[in-house]
């Protein structure tokens, strides 16, 4: 019977990994200033898979979103990056602008925080959202309308036919957010980067739309990336989560490994802020300290003088990101957490 068992589970063919679309490797973002280098982005590598959604989650000013401005080739004028990122195995950092750009088109697609900066402000809602199909996929005019009012109805935007001729400032900051879902997704991206996209918007509002985000790039299996101060929105969308402390990944594990065995004293801190049903809010900690500075970070760990575990290797030398368990990979000399 035990061997009958083992067969049937030996016949059991494993789960096929999703395919990757996007390839990041040794990414490196720094600014030239006149006080100096500042290096906000360093040694970043991960995969992207059709159809998962990965966190990117960390304080304010620890590269979340230069990393995928350095990607998307967004970067300020004094920004440089270095490194690989390969699309469907086609190099795509620092390519030329007018590849770039065809790219952001049809296969990245990146909505931000602020609603309003992503649309233009004298051009209806119609009119901008078909120029995306019309100049990327090359619809005419009639298809592209007819698209763009299935894309609203399916954000949920009411009386679609209506808002299609309204401007940007007669949507509520809501709407307008879902009108950006719309914009990124109309080109059905392999690659849907939402930074920060809720941020900005009341609590109910902001469930409403990062379930719309999950639902909508389920349905066309998209590759998600959530970047997100809130740890209760990686629990709830995501599959995989990078923790980036100081430019730095500092621990990558699937969502449940990294909720419920934490392998960095880094997250461990973020997961003690995060407010909890069971727990009321007078005991939540925020970490003391402060990040340090990007244009000096130290030669050993750049968490160290915030770490309740540090020791004398750790302002020495500087961890390096290594497999503590299989797929749960993080960067501290402690061989377990205390
Ligand atoms: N043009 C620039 N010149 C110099 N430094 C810059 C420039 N743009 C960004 N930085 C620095 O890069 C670092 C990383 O910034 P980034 O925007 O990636 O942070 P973040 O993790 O997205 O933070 P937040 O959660 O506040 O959005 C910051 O310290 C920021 O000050
Ligand atoms: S390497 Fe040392 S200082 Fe850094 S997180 Fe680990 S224990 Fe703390
Ligand atoms: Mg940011």
């Amino acid at each position: 019977m035990a061997t009958g068992s083992v067969e049937k589970r030996a016949r059991v063919a494993p789960a096929a990994e999703p395919a990757t679309v996007l390839e990041c490797r040794d990414l490196n973002v720094h600014f030239d200033t006149p006080d100096g280098r500042i290096a906000a982005v360093n040694g970043i590598s991960f995969d992207l898979k059709r159809g998962r959604c990965l966190g990117i989650v960390g304080e304010s000013g620890s590269g979340k979103s230069q990393t995928f401005l350095g990607i998307l080739g967004l970067l300020a004028s004094n920004g440089h990056a270095v490194g690989s990122v390969k699309l469907h195995g086609e190099e795509i950092l620092n390519v030329p602008r007018r590849r770039l750009d065809a790219i952001r088109g049809e296969k990245l697609a990146i909505v931000f925080q602020d609603s309003i900066t992503g649309l233009t402000p004298h051009k209806r809602i119609g009119e901008q959202l078909s120029e995306v199909l019309t100049e990327h996929r090359g619809l005419g005019r009639t298809a592209a309308r007819a698209k763009v009012l299935e894309m609203l109805e399916l954000v949920r935007i009411p009386e679609a036919e209506k808002r299609f001729r309204m401007y940007p400032h007669e949507f509520s900051g809501g709407m307008r957010q879902r009108v950006m879902v719309a914009q990124a997704l109309l080109c059905q991206p392999d690659v849907l980067i939402a930074d920060e996209p809720t941020t900005a918007l009341d609590v109910t509002v902001q469930a409403q739309i990062l379930k719309l985000f999950k639902g909508l790039a389920d349905h066309t299996n998209t590759a998600l990336v959530m970047i997100t101060h809130d740890l209760g929105v990686v629990a709830g969308l995501c599959d995989e989560v990078m923790v980036m402390y100081a430019g730095r990944v500092v621990e990558h594990a699937a969502v449940d490994e990294l909720f419920y065995a934490p392998r960095h004293p880094y997250t461990r801190g973020l997961l003690a802020c995060m407010p909890r049903a069971d727990r009321d809010s007078e005991a939540l900690t925020a970490i003391p300290g402060q990040p340090p500075d990007l244009a000096a970070l130290p030669a050993g760990c750049a968490f160290a003088p915030r770490c309740p575990y540090a020791f004398e290797r750790c302002e020495a030398e500087r961890p390096t990101l290594s497999l503590a368990a299989p797929g749960h990979a993080r960067a501290c000399h402690l061989e377990a957490l205390p």
